[in-house]
Order: C-alpha cells, then structure tokens, then sequence
C-alpha cells in the first residue's frame, strides 16, 4: 500500500500507523505522545469528551495539519467527510463530487458514487436544495470518489434526526463492508459506535486511554444483552454514570 510519509517509507502492513504524535496549540499539547494502529479494512470508532482532541487526530491523519511531531503512516488514498457537509452552493451535486479530483474526471464518476448512496437522482441538484441526510449522503459520496483505502470520518451523523441518522449508520456500514476500506469515525454516540465497529477507541489526556474489541457478530443486534454490556463499559470509560442514567 502506498503511503504519505513523514519518514521514508513506502509500505507499511496497518492502514493507519501513528507513534509518538504530539500537536500542541500555544503551548499545550492537545495531543501528547499518542501510539495508534489500524489495520487495512478494520472499522475504527473514536470516542471521547468533547475538546479532547479527537477531530485534531483526524485532520492530522487526513494530512490537513501537518505542524506536529511524531510519526504519521497513512494511505496515500484517503478521504475524509465532516459533519458540516461542506458543499460548495454555486456547483451542482455532481461536480461537488468530483471537486478536487485531480485530472478531468467524468461525469459517469460522479453517477457512479452518487447511487452508491442512493442519489443518483439528485446529480442535477443545487446543494441548498438538498435535505440534510441527503447533503451528507453528497459528502460520502465526494469521499467515495477517491477510492480511499482509509476513510476519515468526524461525527457525519451528528447533525441529522434520529431515524435519517439510523438509515445513513447503515449506509456507512454497508459501504465499508462492500468497499474493503479501513474506516475511523469519530462520534460522541457510543451506540453507533458498538453498532458499526469493530474496535472503539477512547480518547484521553492526549492519547487513547482505553480500547475495546467488539467481537459481536454483524449485522448487530442492540437488543442483544453483550451490546447492552459493552455500551455500559463504554460509558463508564467515559465518565457517565450508568446507574444513574438507569434510575
Ligand atoms: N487551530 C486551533 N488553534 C487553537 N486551539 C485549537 C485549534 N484546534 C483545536 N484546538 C483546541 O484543541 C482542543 C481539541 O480540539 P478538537 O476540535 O480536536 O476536539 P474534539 O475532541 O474534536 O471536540 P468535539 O467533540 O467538541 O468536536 C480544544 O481545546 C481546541 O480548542
Ligand atoms: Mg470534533
């Protein structure tokens, strides 16, 4: 695989391999020493209090902060997707897909991502007119132009309603399985964090101060008693009081 480097090195067997990454914003390290790996097609969910530093791991490994210390192996093909669905207004949905591709990509591309997450129907589209689910569904699609072997993806659901974020959860998941891409996605819902991955990270004090495996079979069932347990464990790294928010 080919890789971004801040040393030399051409290949490497993890997807994501970061060592002793340090980002400090005026003088304070945000992010102090952190080890991180992820293997090539593993679906990583990164969990943290707010202001920990989470979306600064991801743009750091999204290559759009590069003032930091450490080693950082990414692959060369990446993507990354916000929760602001970041649409340029004055293009139509399908040239939003393709910008920033280098060369002339064609339309047929485009087509090809926006039915992927089932928008085919809405190339034409000026962005202002798209609901929120289906803006976000835009920006998955301009990530999945890129034919990334790493998706980055921070908090994409966090800004719609319940049952569109249910159905976009889905669609991430059924992406990732088609697509063989590794995936890390930062989210504040520890839910969908047991629901999609198959590891979750929680970020602390600058580094990933705890892990947990999800070894429950897919497609997931969140009625599921182990679901239940890991959830629970989750919250607790987290510093929520599960017997509190049980009574
Ligand atoms: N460009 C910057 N200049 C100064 N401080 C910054 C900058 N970017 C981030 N920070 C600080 O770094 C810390 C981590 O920010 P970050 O956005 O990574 O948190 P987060 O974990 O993504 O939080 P949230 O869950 O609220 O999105 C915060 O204290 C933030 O104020
Ligand atoms: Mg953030």
């Amino acid at each position: 695989m080919a890789t971004d480097v801040h040393r030399p090195v051409t290949t490497t067997p993890s997807a994501v391999r970061v060592e002793g990454l340090t980002r400090a914003f005026d003088g304070r390290a945000v992010i102090d020493d952190l080890q991180l790996d992820v293997r090539p097609g593993e679906f990583v969910a990164l969990l943290g209090r707010s202001g920990c530093g989470k979306s600064t791991l991801l743009r750091i490994l999204a290559g759009l902060d590069r003032d930091i210390e450490g080693t950082v192996l990414v692959p060369r093909r990446k993507a990354v997707a916000f929760q602001a669905p970041r649409l340029m207004p004055w293009k139509k949905v399908w040239r939003n897909v393709l910008l920033g591709l280098p060369g002339k990509p064609e339309r047929a591309v485009a087509e090809r991502a926006l039915k992927e997450v089932g928008l085919d129907q809405r190339s034409d589209a000026w962005p202002k007119t798209l609901s929120g689910g289906e803006a976000q569904r835009a920006s998955l699609a301009r990530a999945l132009v890129r034919e990334p072997d790493l998706l980055l993806l921070d908090e994409p659901f966090g800004a719609l309603d319940a049952l569109t974020r249910i159905k976009a959860q889905r669609l991430v998941g059924e992406l990732w399985q088609r697509r063989g891409c590794a995936v890390l996605l930062v989210t504040h819902d520890v839910e969908e964090a047991v629901l999609l991955a198959d590891r979750v990270l929680v970020m602390d004090g600058g580094v990933i101060a705890h892990e947990r495996e999800i070894d429950l079979d897919r497609p997931r069932d969140i009625t599921d008693p182990r679901f239940a347990e890991l959830r629970a464990d989750l919250l607790e790294r987290l510093g929520v009081d599960t017997a509190a928010e049980a009574a």
